[in-house]
């Protein structure tokens, strides 16, 4: 397996274009099993998820088509031939959970292997089964496979999530736009991803309204149809690339970035003393006065902090003048890159869901390695600003959600390449 080895210092400058959204693109290929007719999708990301997720549609009968190297796809579910998802794919991508929804909703059955914990948490799926269930499917558990059945239809219905899930609220949203009747979905997530989601599906047909807001109101429509929907820039991957020359110093501009898609980061690099600016093309964030100050970050639900950024932005704080907290709220167990930060040299205090960090004068290069995608990236993002070399191990984790992170940093003046172990 591939590490990826970085020098660390100099400044960034260039610019890096922002890919289509992982999460996103996940969730839209899950939709094409909606619609008898084709869904192209553009901008795609080419990510090793999206090849998992590739795998495990056409194992259901779904045909897919790679065109333009792979930017765009062509998925077409004229038939599902098989309703069984099986554990071999869905253990390796929780998001192929997602398939359930459509399934159920468009042929009445599904059989889904449950995905199991992952390292950052328990990462239950209670609510996707209790919303289908509501829906009026019949759920069954046997042999860590659900089976869901509703051999007469769904049936509109009203659901109230307890707290906040972005994957159940886009599986219930799935099933319920082919659904008799009217479904409201309260205290939905707000994710643009989320409503990329129902963009999409509207332009295929579904009646949605209120999608990015806490209630989504969907009127069951008999059948979608095709369409063509270019995939929204990954938040995630801007916000990273935003934190690049905020921890290494420097000038980037991110190529497709908007701000409203990562405002409650935006704010806080402001707070820590970054300028970002908007341009025609994206948005160009540069450091330019010595180091950053400590920023305080709690993680939650779309608007607010993603947990996706903590780790990231965990790294930046290791490097700021005094002590920031990061709270984290949404995974009990997300910060498992705090100990191989800090065999970089960092200062942090873990208590639970708190992690206290004060920053260093420098950071140390150090062999590390993470057992997530995020804590992976926030480990090469330490090691452009460290002195020495930092060897990340573990390669596969980055390449599910990054497309070429080494040549992205590499174009804005990193000195970074992938090794063979
Ligand atoms: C999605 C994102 C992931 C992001 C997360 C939170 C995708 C493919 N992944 O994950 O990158 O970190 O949103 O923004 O879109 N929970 C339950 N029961 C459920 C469902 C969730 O207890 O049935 C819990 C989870 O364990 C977690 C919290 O709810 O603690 C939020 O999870 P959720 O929003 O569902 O995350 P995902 O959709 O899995």
């Amino acid at each position: 397996m591939d590490s990826i080895v970085v020098q660390g210092g100099g400044e960034l400058r260039g610019e890096i274009p922002i890919a289509g959204a992982k999460n996103t693109c996940l969730k839209l290929m899950c939709a094409a099993l909606l619609s008898e007719e084709p869904l192209t999708l553009t901008n795609v990301p080419r990510l090793s998820d999206v090849a998992t997720l590739t795998t495990l549609l056409e194992s259901l009968g779904c045909e897919a088509a790679l065109l333009q190297e792979g930017q765009s796809m062509v998925l077409s579910a004229a038939e599902i031939s098989n309703k069984t998802a099986h554990y071999d794919i869905v253990r390796k991508l929780r998001a192929s959970f997602n398939v359930l929804g459509p399934m159920v909703g468009r042929t009445g059955e599904a059989i889904v292997s449950l995905p199991g914990g992952c390292a950052i948490g328990a990462r239950k799926v209670d609510l996707h089964l209790t919303s289908l269930e509501a829906l009026g499917a019949k759920i069954e558990l046997e042999e860590g496979y659900v089976h869901a059945s509703a051999p007469n239809g769904l049936k509109g219905t009203t659901i109230e999530f307890p707290f906040v899930s972005v994957g159940a609220t886009e599986n219930a949203m799935c099933a319920a736009v082919l659904a008799k009747g009217t479904t409201v979905l309260k205290n939905a997530a707000r994710e643009p991803d989320t409503k990329a989601l129902a963009d999409c599906l509207i332009a295929m047909g579904a009646q949605i309204e209120g999608a990015g807001t806490h209630e989504m109101v969907i009127t069951g429509v008999d059948s979608l149809h095709g369409t063509t929907h270019k995939v929204i820039s990954d938040r995630i991957e801007l916000g990273t690339y935003m934190i690049a020359p905020a921890i290494a110093g420097g000038e980037v501009e991110l190529i497709g970035g908007e701000r409203a898609l990562v405002a409650s980061l935006a704010d806080k690099l402001e707070a820590a003393g970054i300028e970002i600016a908007d341009t025609d093309r994206g948005l160009k964030v540069s450091r330019k006065n010595g180091r950053v100050k400590s920023v305080d970050v709690r993680t939650e639900p779309f608007p607010g902090f993603p947990t996706d950024l903590q780790a990231q932005m965990m790294a930046l704080m290791c490097t700021a003048d005094g002590t920031s907290v990061l709270e984290e709220t949404i995974f009990e167990n997300r910060f498992m890159h705090a100990p191989e930060l800090i065999r970089m040299g960092a200062n942090i205090d873990v208590q639970g869901g708190i992690a206290t960090v004060t920053g260093v004068d420098q950071l140390k290069g150090a062999p590390v390695m993470a057992t997530d995608l995020r804590a992976s990236v926030s480990l090469i993002l330490a090691g452009l600003a460290a002195e020495g070399e930092t060897k990340v191990a573990r390669v596969y984790h980055l390449d599910r959600g990054y497309e070429r992170v080494e040549d992205k940093l590499s174009a804005v003046g990193a000195k970074i390449e992938r090794v063979p172990e």
